[in-house]
C-alpha cells in the first residue's frame, strides 16, 4: 500500500512543471513552443534568462527531494519505495498529467532524486558534471555525465557493501531513461550540432 501511495504522489509531484508555469507566468508562452522545446532549466535559460532558469532548477529540484525523502519519512526508510517514488517524480516531469505529457527530459528532478538517495556519489559525479558544462558549454552532456557518473560510482561502492543493490537497479532504470530523452542531442553531439550555452537551440 506503501508503495502505491509514495508512486503515485511522487507521479503527480512531479508533473508539475515549473518551467511551464513561470513561462506562461512571465511571458504568456508556451516553453515546450520556444527553443529546444524542452520544458526545463536549461530551455528556460536560452528563453527567460539566468534569474528565471535557476528557479526552475530549483523547484524541479526539490520535486525529486520531497518525493524520496517524503517516501523514506512515511515508510521508516524503505530504500526501494523511496527509489521507485523518485523513479515516478522523473517520469511526472518527463510525462506530467496536468500538461498532456508532454514535459522535459528530468534533470533537475533526477539531481534532487540522486542527491536525496546517493548523496556522496551524486556530489562527486555532480562535480565532474560541472567541470564538463564549464570547459565543453553543453548542458547536455554534462547531465549524461552526472546521472552516469553517479550509477557508476554507486556501482563501484555496491561492490564494497557501502550501497544497496535497490539503489543500482533503480540508477540503471533512471540512467537508461535519461540517455533516451536525450537521444536528440545524443544525435547532435555526435555531429558537432548540439548547441552550447548561450547559443540559439535546434527543437528536440
Ligand atoms: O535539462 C536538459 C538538458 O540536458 C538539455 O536540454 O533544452 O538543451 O535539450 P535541451
Amino acid at each position: 500500500m506503501y508503495f502505491i501511495i509514495s508512486v503515485i504522489v511522487a507521479y503527480l509531484l512531479g508533473s508539475i512543471s515549473f518551467s511551464v508555469i513561470i513561462a506562461r507566468k512571465i511571458m504568456q508562452v508556451d516553453i515546450r513552443q520556444h527553443g529546444s522545446g524542452n520544458a526545463g532549466a536549461t530551455n528556460t535559460l536560452r528563453v527567460l534568462g539566468v534569474g528565471p532558469a535557476i528557479v526552475v532548477l530549483l523547484l524541479d529540484c526539490l520535486k525529486g527531494i520531497i518525493a524520496v525523502l517524503g517516501a523514506l519519512y512515511f515508510t521508516g526508510g524503505d530504500a526501494f519505495i523511496a527509489s521507485a517514488a523518485g523513479l515516478a517524480a522523473i517520469a511526472g516531469h518527463n510525462w506530467p498529467v496536468y500538461y498532456g505529457f508532454r514535459g522535459g527530459k528530468g534533470v533537475a528532478t533526477t539531481i534532487g532524486v540522486l542527491a536525496s538517495l546517493v548523496f556522496l556519489p551524486a556530489l562527486l559525479a555532480g562535480a565532474i558534471a560541472i567541470l564538463s558544462i564549464i570547459f565543453t558549454r553543453f548542458v547536455s552532456l554534462g547531465s549524461l555525465l552526472f546521472i552516469s557518473g553517479t550509477t557508476i560510482i554507486v556501482f563501484i561502492f555496491s561492490l564494497t557493501g557501502s550501497y544497496s543493490s535497490d539503489y543500482l537497479y533503480f540508477l540503471i532504470v533512471i540512467t537508461v531513461l535519461s540517455f533516451w530523452r536525450h537521444r536528440t542531442n545524443i544525435e547532435r553531439l555526435i555531429k558537432g550540432t548540439e548547441s552550447k550555452i548561450g547559443q540559439k537551440a535546434t527543437a528536440n
